[in-house]
């Protein structure tokens, strides 16, 4: 994590900021710095290893591969944590070292609870195909190369290009943003000139985001406690994550937290409207025609529900863009088993979201079932 930002977060335990860092091993214009206390880091310095602590010590946080590990104690992931804070103690000093292990004690005893072993359960499903060095090489590939115009095209229309005209300078987070694939490719930070910091409950996805974006910052965090400072951020930034929450709606009302007077909130998220199918048969749908594999958390947030939130919240809806219907839905399931790169191509892409477009204003509309399955949403506080 760069130095800059530490003066943005706070203490995921209990919300208070003016964390303190001690550095194991940082990256300074390209070389390897060891064993610094907080004046002596740069604001950008890129600390590789090291801590962030409160001023009593008493909640240390790990800083493992540039990614700060800033869960509370119910969210923490035991094994990981332990095998990283490990190796850091022999590293510190005495007193930080002392103040590690007492977190760690703690974190062992008290580490249980409903949404924790959820949170789990996702680290450990997006964990899973990036265990290892290569695997997150590849991904990294795939990345840079894949054109995922499926998601691109909707979010570059109605979500990035409503950021991009007003960004430079600006502050701006995304939550459950995995490898950081939609943002590295249509709203790259260092080519629209603002500040990234994304974060995700998969410290390995965070891994391959680092790679991705590395001169941004990634945290290891809940999108139900973001540890940063309230009224921060200028726009916040989430694509399809919101409908793995235990209770999506309570994101909203965190994210508000951290976003300034006028901030903005944009979202992707495949829905549930009053028209549709029962819960029951939604899911049968979605696991004949899946396109792509989800963790067991995988659902779909209300529509009237999520509007419903926004509004309690003082939000201004922007724009609000209906996508896929069940026709895409079979007519992309079938083309995958067919002849998968089809999607690969922008121009086709192209046409089955002006095809679907006509089909979701028609047919869909008649038929009052059928769509749509997904939904994009901007919105800026009132
Ligand atoms: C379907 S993936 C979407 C990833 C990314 N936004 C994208 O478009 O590729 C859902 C993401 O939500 C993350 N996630 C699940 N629960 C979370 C939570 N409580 N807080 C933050 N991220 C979470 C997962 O780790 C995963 O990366």
């Amino acid at each position: 994590m760069y130095k800059r930002i530490l003066d943005k977060l706070i203490c995921p335990n209990t919300g208070v900021g003016d964390l303190k860092i001690y550095s194991v091993e940082l990256s300074r214009q390209n070389k390897s710095e060891r064993n610094l206390s907080g004046e002596n880091i740069g604001s950008e310095d890129d600390i590789k290893a090291g801590i962030l602590f409160t001023s009593d010590k008493k909640n240390v946080y790990v800083i493992h591969e540039y990614i700060p590990v800033l869960l509370n104690d119910a969210d923490q992931d035991l094994p990981h944590l332990t095998s990283i804070a490990t190796p850091l103690i022999n590293q510190l000093p005495n007193d930080l070292a002392d103040a590690l292990q007492q977190t760690l004690n703690r974190v062992s005893a008290q580490h249980k609870s409903a949404d924790g072993d959820w949170n789990r359960e996702e680290m450990k499903y997006y964990d899973a195909d990036v265990d290892t060095e290569t695997q997150r090489h590849d991904m990294l590939k795939s990345i840079k190369t894949d054109n995922l115009w499926r998601l691109f095209i909707p979010r570059k229309q109605n979500m990035t290009k409503f950021l991009e005209k007003n960004c430079k300078g600006k502050w701006i987070f995304e939550i459950g943003c995995g490898n950081a694939r939609t943002v590295s490719r249509i709203f790259n930070p260092a080519e629209y000139n603002y500040n990234y910091i994304g974060t995700d409950i998969s410290f390995k996805r965070l891994m391959v985001a680092k790679m991705a974006i590395p001169g941004s910052d990634f945290i290891q965090a809940s999108a139900l406690n973001i540890p940063v400072k309230n009224n921060f951020f200028d726009a916040a930034i989430s694509f399809g994550m919101l409908h793995h929450l235990p209770r999506p709606t309570d994101a909203f009302s965190e994210v508000d937290k951290k976003l300034k007077q006028d901030g903005i909130f944009t979202l992707h998220e495949p829905v549930y409207t009053t028209r549709q199918f029962s819960e029951k048969q939604t899911a049968m749908v979605r696991k004949l025609f899946r396109t792509y594999e989800h963790s067991d958390h995988d659902n779909k947030i209300n529509l009237k529900e999520t509007i419903d939130a926004l509004n309690k919240l003082n939000y201004k809806i922007v724009t609000i863009v209906p996508y896929n219907s069940l026709f895409r839905v079979v007519y992309e399931a079938v083309m995958n088993r067919i002849y998968k790169p089809w999607h690969k191509n922008k121009g086709i892409m192209k046409t089955v979201l002006f095809l679907d477009n006509i089909l979701l204003n028609t047919v869909v509309k008649l038929s009052n079932k059928l769509g749509p399955q997904a939904i994009v949403i901007t919105s800026a506080k009132k």
